[in-house]
């Protein structure tokens, strides 16, 4: 089968590096031109150069924005039309890990975490759905984590959001399947990104990063964390044609990990 994402025009949240950056790259080598979102503008160019390497005539471009700020968000959604002409593919990406105990939960923490993960992505779509609609194709993406679907303690106010992104995907999957706009969830387990550095110098640094990075792999089911290649892979699927039928569904990359489906 070939996957292609030829003459789509695809936005990523949070695609600067890991994650995000996999999926530009692997949308981009599929066919597709890109827009990469994230703050440092920067790390954005780094990422695009890296990105319009790939292939020859790929249109790749990243636009600094903090999706947290709606307004900025409306305001580099307008540029990326006129630069664009259309958005086929949205992907809802940027974010990062946030846990704390319920006795110590802070309202304010809560609150950033949804601020961050849900309305932004609520936001985007809302801007990219009536195009889409129009042009009867869409692929929505957004990308959650396997608390959502069996949070476990300590990880409140990541789960509490991600539960909400997984509901907020169903319900988009309900009302934007008449116009063949299909809307899907990847729930990340653990997955190699520069998150990892963050988690290696805060819980091990007098190890190496290779054996911190070989110890938390040990007791997942495929003896390792995952690559964000591999990830980027069902995400490049799901943006496809070849991902037709498939709507409303949380998908686990995670390698095995969940104890739910
Ligand atoms: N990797 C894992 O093991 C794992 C596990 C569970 C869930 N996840 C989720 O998967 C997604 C990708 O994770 P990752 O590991 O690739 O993270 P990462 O390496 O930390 O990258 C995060 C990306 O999001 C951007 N970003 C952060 N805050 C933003 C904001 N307010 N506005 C716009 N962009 C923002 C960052 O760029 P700037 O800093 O320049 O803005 C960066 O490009 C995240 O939602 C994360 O929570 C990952």
């Amino acid at each position: 089968m070939l996957i292609s994402l030829e003459n789509k025009v695809a936005v990523i949240t949070g695609a600067s590096q890991g994650l995000g950056l996999a999926m530009a790259k692997r949308f981009c080598e599929s066919g597709a031109d890109v827009v990469l979102l994230a703050r440092r503008q920067t790390v954005l160019d780094e990422a695009c150069e890296e990105i319009a390497a790939l292939r020859p005539g790929a249109k790749v471009k990243g636009y600094a924005c903090d999706v947290r700020d709606l307004a900025q968000l409306e305001s580099v959604y307008e540029t990326i039309e006129r630069d664009f002409g259309k958005v086929d593919i949205v992907v809802n990406n940027a974010g990062s890990s946030s846990r704390s105990p319920i006795e110590a939960l802070n309202m304010d923490t809560l609150q950033a975490d949804y601020d961050l993960k849900v309305k932004p992505a609520m936001r985007l779509v809302q801007l990219a759905v009536p195009g889409m609609k129009e042009r009867r194709w869409g692929r929505i993406i957004n990308v959650v984590n396997i608390g959502a679907k069996a949070p476990d303690a300590g990880t409140a106010p990541t789960s509490m959001s991600r539960a909400a992104g997984i509901a907020m995907t169903k319900v988009m999957s309900k009302e934007f399947a008449p116009h063949n706009v299909l809307v899907n969830a990847l729930c990340v387990g653990q997955i190699m990104s520069e998150q990892w550095v963050g988690y290696h110098k805060r819980d091990h640094p007098e190890m190496t990063f290779e054996d911190f990075i070989a110890m938390r792999g040990k007791p997942m089911p495929l003896g390792r964390i995952g690559q964000a290649e591999e990830f980027a892979n069902v995400a490049c699927f799901l943006a496809s044609d070849q991902a037709s039928f498939v709507s409303g569904v949380a998908i686990n990359v995670d390698g095995g990990q969940s104890p739910v489906l």
